[in-house]
């Protein structure tokens, strides 16, 4: 691999061990891919944090430690520096606020404390969020990036146009460290354009259509980058978060196009490029109703859990939660947890949909959710939710049944107990 000269310094150990160590590591990830070089990177989205009974004997030796062994594959405990690029922290395990709720023991959210302010002094920004292009982190259009979490790079690589490929703890750790990444995959133009032509031969509208039309074309197209034309109106973040959510977890999709939405494609012929469709796919209602049939995991209509905002909820949907619920009350053997990004939590209580939704008898909850943390409330046997990747994951990771809806056949079954929705 062809390295500058201040990369070879950091290789050689002359800006410290750790920085060693991470670009031992970025030059070991980027041969196995078959990268030239490196590529400079001042935006980095990772999981750094301790926050989970596994790092339990690690984080004994202290936080260098936990970041040396997860974040930098070493084996020697390096002292890990203030970071060099812009990094922040996606989700956690451990709601800092609700942890008691989550069934988390003080010991642990203790522990995760820590993490974070050992992370901090390194300058570490603790979103705790899937959702970092919802709370300040936006990259512009050709940006170089080192991000985790599907859901994000599918949204960062389509809808922000900046270039990322889906990293991993270790590399998004040596990333921070040195402000580098392998250019390889998404960071180059040629990897980016188009594969699978899809056309909308039925409306897609509301949010869970959007949801559905995500998680159709992730089965179809796996980790291919469709071009979708026939769009009956213009989607929005909320329409857009679900659909690549959906499409990244049916699929594995890191890339879509949208002619006229998505800045990569003004035309359906500059989606594809040089190339051609390998496949011309259609989505009429027959494909729109056999796949919200697949979500349908539960035959039991009796519902105990609501699971709302994954991906993490915007304020707007914040806001219609609220609405739905104003001056209700949740049936008193169902759970209602409403996820969202710390920062909008804030926005929410200053608005009062937070008050709106606790009263109802709802919790919101921040940095985490049930398919991270792997907690839910005691005793679920059946969840619903309005998120096509929450319904994909979480039977299969809890074994539970499932319902997948619209937010307001989300709550009218937090309201009813009951999943009512036609299916
Ligand atoms: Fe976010 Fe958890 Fe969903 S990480 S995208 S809320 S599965």
């Amino acid at each position: 691999m062809q390295l500058t000269d201040y990369e070879k310094s950091l290789r050689d150990g002359m800006n410290g061990r750790a920085k060693a160590q991470a670009m031992d590591l970025l030059i070991r990830y980027g041969e196995a891919v078959g990268a030239e070089r490196l590529i400079e990177t001042n935006n980095v989205a990772g999981a750094f944090n301790a926050s989970s009974p596994s790092t339990r004997h690690i984080v004994e030796k202290g936080f260098d430690a936990v970041y040396s062994e997860l974040n930098l594959d070493s084996d020697e405990v390096v002292d890990v520096p203030h970071v060099e690029a812009n990094t922040c922290q996606l989700i956690t395990g451990i709601d800092n606020d609700n942890w008691e709720l989550q069934g988390a023991s003080r010991e642990m959210v203790e522990q995760q404390r820590a993490s974070e302010r050992y992370l901090g002094e390194r300058g570490v920004n603790m979103f705790a969020t899937c959702t970092p292009y919802q709370v300040g982190n936006v990259p512009v259009q050709g940006e170089h990036c080192a991000w985790m979490e599907s859901s994000a790079v599918i949204y960062c690589n389509s809808v922000l146009g900046a270039r990322t490929n889906v990293e991993g703890k270790e590399s998004t750790g040596a990333a921070a460290l040195t402000g580098r990444i392998p250019y390889w995959g998404y960071h180059l133009t040629e990897n980016r354009f188009g594969t699978h032509l899809i056309t909308l031969e039925t409306a897609v509208e509301d949010m869970m259509d959007w949801g559905l039309l995500g998680y159709f074309i992730g089965e179809q197209v796996e980790e291919d980058r469709p071009v979708i034309e026939g769009l009956s109106h213009q989607p929005d973040l909320i329409k857009l978060k679900h659909f690549g959510a959906a499409a990244a977890s049916s699929g594995g999709v890191e890339m879509y196009h949208i002619p006229g939405v998505t800045p990569e494609a003004r035309t359906v012929e500059e989606a594809f490029g040089p190339g051609r469709p390998v496949q011309h796919l259609h989505y009429g209602a027959a494909e729109r109703r056999a796949t919200f049939e697949s979500l349908q995991s539960a035959t039991d209509r009796k519902v105990d859990f609501i699971m709302l905002g994954c991906p993490h909820n915007s304020i707007e949907q914040m806001a219609l939660i609220a609405q739905l619920l104003r001056g209700k009350k949740i049936h008193p053997d169902v759970a209602l947890w409403v996820h969202t990004p710390r920062a909008i939590k804030q926005v929410a209580e200053r608005s009062g949909y937070c008050d709106v939704i606790t009263q109802a008898g709802g919790a919101v909850m921040s940095d985490t959710c049930p398919a991270i943390s792997r907690r839910m409330p005691e005793g679920v046997r059946v969840i619903a939710t309005d998120s096509a990747k929450q319904a994909h994951y979480l039977p299969a990771i809890a074994n539970v049944q499932g319902w997948f809806g619209s937010v307001q056949h989300c709550i009218d079954a937090a309201l009813t107990g009951q999943w009512n929705a036609e299916v």
